[in-house]
This record gives structure tokens, C-alpha cells and sequence, in this order.
């Protein structure tokens, strides 16, 4: 029986998500959880989640919560609950206020569903993913984050735009803080397998144009629309079905590194790691040195942040 439990399940990422990931085969059930209050809402996403499987065929099960302690028995817990960022908002700038509230989210997952896989998309999700796996007292390999995985979907779509390629063409990496230090391997960049550096276009590549949309690509949509959704909630789907289906994927992910990059470590952050249904297990990488400094410098921002709401 495969069970997914989505905590923070009545914003509008995790309605999303909830919907995207009933599209991976094998699940038996998806529960919802909500603070208490969120009763009706909870009542009303379910039974709009079964109207849609119901037209599409699918007999996943949907239940709803507000007690933690039925997540128990999930193969994959994904938290979303705290406060979103509003617009013109740093992510960091909600770190405090909503580490008060996955730690204990992640206290309770840790007890009730040792087993589970911890999937965070709260953020600031690097500390979040910190505080995660410190408070929910799980495996390294058994707590990430989503990370810079859609920082790099952003950039892969913006080159197989520029190159007018089909995006499926593109590899690229971002890792690093999702968030404003994060890091562009462009060493890792390349399109139809052909290193980016290599092909003529590259040197008058808008690179910096590209970054800056990357970081600010959260801001603008939170100005326009209120909230990302459909970005986060498919890289949600994504991760989840990597995990399930034990695809043994490469994605970059905020997963905690010990010595992986360049000896780097004790921290959650975005890079790049070897997803299946064991977990998140980051692979040792080498960078070029503008890539080391940057990835350091981006590493010693989170770290400050994290410290600053774990208390040692
Ligand atoms: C984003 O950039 C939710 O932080 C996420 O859309």
C-alpha cells in the first residue's frame, strides 16, 4: 500500500500538488492534512480531488486530516505548511517564523513514520530542510528538499528558448541557496549532450540576463498572481515520483552534504543528488573554481540562517 501524506495540504501549492502527484502510478492513497478549522476546506479539496480521479479513471483513495498521527504508514511525507512569501519578500526573511512551525510538524513525522521519506518544500526551504531533518531525528539520506530543482527547470527552459530547442535538450544545474546566492553550473550545461561552452553561441549568451530571471522568476509571479503554483507543485510531483517509481535520477535537491562538494559540508543545500526509493543521496562533484567560491559564499549564507534558528 502506498501512501503519500501532504502537511499544509490547503494552500494553494499543496491543493496543486496533491492533484499533480495523483497522476504517478502505484498510490493507494494521498491524505491531506490541514491545521484544525480547515475542517470544511479539507472536506471540499477531497471531494473535489475524487470528482477529478473519478472523470480520469483513477481509484487512488483521498483522506484528510488535522492530527498529525494518521500520517503513520505514509512511504512519502511532503510539508508545505507555513507562511508564504509575499511579494518583495526575501525567503530567508520567513525563516524564524516558520521553523516554529515545521519543527515540530517534523518531531511528530519522525515519531509516528520512521520509515518515511521527509520531503520538504516549506521555505526557506534549504533551512527548512535543516531544521526538518534535525527535529524529526531521521536519516540524512530520508529528509531533502525541494531545493533548486525548479531554479533549474527555470533555466533549462529559458536556454531551449534561446537556442530553440526542444527542453528535453537541455541538462543544466543550479545549485547552491534557492534563493538569491544560488549557483549556475554551466560546466554542467549542455544541449543535445554538446557542452554549452562549446557551441558558438555561448559567448555572447546572455548568462547574467538568465540568472537574474531565474531569482527573480518567484518574485514576479508572487507580484502578479499572488503565489507560485504550478512550477512548484509538478517539481513536487516530480521528486515524488522519482522516490516511488525508485527512478534513480540525478535532481538537484537540498540534501545534506558531508564532504560531497569540494569537502564542503554539515549543511542542507541544493545540489546534486541520486534520487530511488531509498532516499536522497548526494553524489561527490568537482566544480570549476568561479563555481567553488560561489557555492561556498552561498553555503556560509544558509548556514548563517540555519544557525541562527537551530539552536545548537
Ligand atoms: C518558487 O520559487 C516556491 O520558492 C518557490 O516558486
Amino acid at each position: 500500500m502506498v501512501k503519500v501524506t501532504i502537511v499544509g495540504a490547503t494552500g494553494n501549492v499543496g491543493m496543486f500538488a496533491a492533484h499533480a502527484i495523483s497522476s504517478i502510478p502505484h498510490i493507494d492513497e494521498i491524505l491531506l492534512h490541514g491545521r484544525p478549522g480547515r475542517e470544511a476546506l479539507l472536506m471540499g479539496i477531497t471531494q473535489d480531488l475524487m470528482d477529478s480521479f473519478a472523470a480520469r479513471g483513477t481509484d487512488i483513495r483521498v483522506t484528510w486530516t488535522t492530527d498529525l498521527h494518521d500520517a503513520a504508514g505514509s512511504d512519502i511525507v511532503v510539508i508545505l505548511a507555513g507562511v508564504p512569501r509575499k511579494a518583495g519578500q526575501d525567503r530567508l526573511d520567513l525563516a524564524l517564523e516558520n521553523a516554529r512551525i515545521v519543527a515540530p510538524i517534523a518531531e511528530t513525522i519522525g515519531k509516528v513514520a520512521p520509515d518515511t521519506k521527509l520531503f520538504v518544500v516549506t521555505n526557506p526551504v534549504d533551512v527548512m530542510t535543516s531544521v526538518a531533518l534535525r527535529f524529526s531525528m531521521l536519516k540524512p539520506h530520508q529528509v531533502f528538499g525541494l531545493g533548486t530543482h525548479l531554479d533549474s527547470m527555470r533555466l533549462k527552459a529559458l536556454i531551449a528558448s534561446y537556442f530553440h530547442v526542444h527542453v528535453s535538450e537541455v541538462h543544466t544545474r543550479i545549485i547552491g541557496e534557492h534563493g538569491d546566492s544560488l549557483v549556475p553550473l554551466w560546466s554542467a550545461t549542455t544541449i543535445g549532450g554538446i557542452k554549452i561552452s562549446n557551441l558558438p553561441e555561448f559567448s555572447h549568451l546572455p548568462v547574467k540576463d538568465f540568472i537574474e530571471s531565474v531569482k527573480c522568476s518567484g518574485h514576479r509571479i508572487i507580484q502578479n498572481k499572488g503565489s507560485t503554483v504550478y512550477g512548484p507543485g509538478e517539481a513536487i510531483a516530480t521528486l515524488v515520483r522519482t522516490i516511488l517509481l525508485d527512478e534513480n535520477r540525478i535532481l538537484t535537491v537540498s540534501a545534506f552534504i558531508h564532504r560531497e562538494v569540494h569537502c564542503i559540508g554539515n549543511i542542507c543545500i541544493g545540489v546534486p543528488a541520486r534520487v530511488n526509493r531509498q532516499g536522497v543521496f548526494p553524489i561527490t562533484i568537482r566544480l570549476d573554481e568561479s563555481e567553488v567560491i560561489a557555492f561556498r559564499d552561498s553555503v556560509e549564507k544558509i548556514r548563517a540562517s540555519t544557525d541562527s534558528v537551530i539552536k545548537t
